[in-house]
Formats: structure tokens, sequence, C-alpha cells
């Protein structure tokens, strides 16, 4: 059986005041007893963000980092950084990175690598565009980028990773997935990871849809045998994030 894990993804939303604020008005309605709960937060409200937390079982998430452990790279954060603070996931691949920042299959592969490596739970992102959807090549495109994003990751680091479907456009759109249109594509997902690692390792590997989720919405979403809980955008940064996390 596993455990559901629902993570909220700020993206560049909330200062380190702010940020704390947030989580002052959440903590103590969130249930953590049913799902591992995960706030992928800023890299400058991190600090505030863990110890704001210190008190729940509440996890510690970032939304991206490089995948060398030092060196010239202006502007980027390293794995060891992340650890350091008390990061335990770390989102990689988000399309919103693949489609502004120039993330590819290659860069996100490394940095899955990397993360594993550094002891961080990799939150990898995959989804297909509208067009793409419209073109019938959905299964054909999450398949691909779950195959690249996982090279030469061995089937014991394999079970480590959280996957998280996320369709282009159903995000920040309002337009949900059905549930059977993310029941779906995650199952096909799980079939890739069975392919690629076995029954064993697609058993246990956690699965997300992720895409305008709700607490209106959560609950038939989660409830979906192949869907293992969320990541969530919007409805993080508000009150919202309680009722889908205690869906
Ligand atoms: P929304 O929930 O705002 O659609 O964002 C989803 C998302 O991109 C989470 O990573």
């Amino acid at each position: 059986m596993r455990k559901k894990i629902i993570a909220g993804n700020w993206k560049m939303n909330k200062n380190h005041n702010e940020a704390v604020e947030l989580i002052n008005s959440l903590k103590s309605g969130i249930d953590t007893d049913k799902s591992d709960v995960v706030v992928c937060v800023p890299y400058v409200d991190l600090l505030s963000v863990k110890e704001a937390i210190k008190d729940t079982n509440i996890s510690l998430g970032a939304q991206n980092m490089h995948f060398e452990d030092a060196g010239a790279y202006t502007g980027e954060i390293s794995a060891p950084m992340l650890k350091e603070i008390g990061v335990k996931y770390v989102v990689l691949g988000h399309s919103e990175r693949r489609a502004y920042f120039g993330e590819t299959d290659e860069t996100v592969n490394k940095k899955v690598i990397k993360a594993l490596q550094s002891d961080l739970i990799p939150i990898l992102c995959v989804g297909e565009s509208l067009e793409e959807r419209e073109l019938n090549i959905t299964m054909e495109v999450v398949r691909i980028q779950v195959k690249k994003a996982l090279a030469n990751v061995s089937k014991e680091d394999a079970k480590k990773v959280v996957i998280a479907y996320e369709p282009i456009w159903a995000i920040g759109t309002g337009k949900v997935a059905t549930k059977e249109q993310a029941e779906e594509v995650c199952k096909e997902i799980r079939t890739v990871i069975e392919e690629c690692y076995g029954k064993e390792v697609a058993d246990v590997l956690r699965i997300q849809y992720g895409g305008s989720v709700t607490g209106d919405s959560a609950n038939e979403l989660f409830n979906m045998p192949n869907i293992d809980g969320g990541l969530v955008g919007g409805a993080s940064l508000k009150d919202d994030f309680i009722k889908v996390v205690n869906y």
C-alpha cells in the first residue's frame, strides 16, 4: 500500500515573511497521518519555512537544483547546499523550467541522478502539451520523458523517486484533468516503470497528479488507483491546501 504524497509547489510566490505567515495559518489544520506532506518553497524561504514547520511532520522541498556539487554556475543552487539546510524533496523538470529555462530531458536526468546521490528525493515532473494531447501522442510523450529522466538510475534508487504527471494544459488554467484522464496517464507511467524496473518497483513508486488541483477536485483524483497524491500550485498558497491535504 503506497502512502499518498501531497506537495505544494509555491513557484515564485511568498517572500520569507509571507512564507512563515502562510505556514502558520496552514500547519495546525494539516493532517500528516494519511499522507506525506511537502512544501516546495522558493530558495530564500527555505530556512524560515524549515523553522516554521519544525514542530510538524511537514517536509521541506525545493523547486530546482543544479546537477554539479559546486562551481562557477552563477545564480545556481546545488544538491549539497539543499541537503545541508534540511531539504528532503526537490522538484525536477517542471514544465515551467522546461519551457522558460531550457531544461531538457538530458539535464533533468543529470539532476535526478545527482539528487539521488545526495539523498534528496526527486519529484520528477512529466506531462504533455495541449497540442500533443490533441495529436493523440500523450502516452508516447510521457513514456519518453520518464525513460529519459530515469536513464542510468538503479532499481533501488528508482523506488525512491516520485513522479508528478502534470499535463501542461491543466497547469494554472483552472482546467483540471478528469479523474479518468489523470488515471489513464498515471497508469501508463506505472506500466513504463514496470517495463524498466519490474513489478516490485512499479508497486512502490509514487505517482502524483498536478494541474489545477483544488480542495474540490482532490478527493476524486486521489482516490484513483494509480494516483498517489498531488503536486499543487495555486491552491497550495491558501487555506484550500488544508482541504486538498485532508481530502
Ligand atoms: P496549479 O495547481 O496552479 O495548476 O499548478 C500546478 C503545478 O504546476 C504544480 O507544480
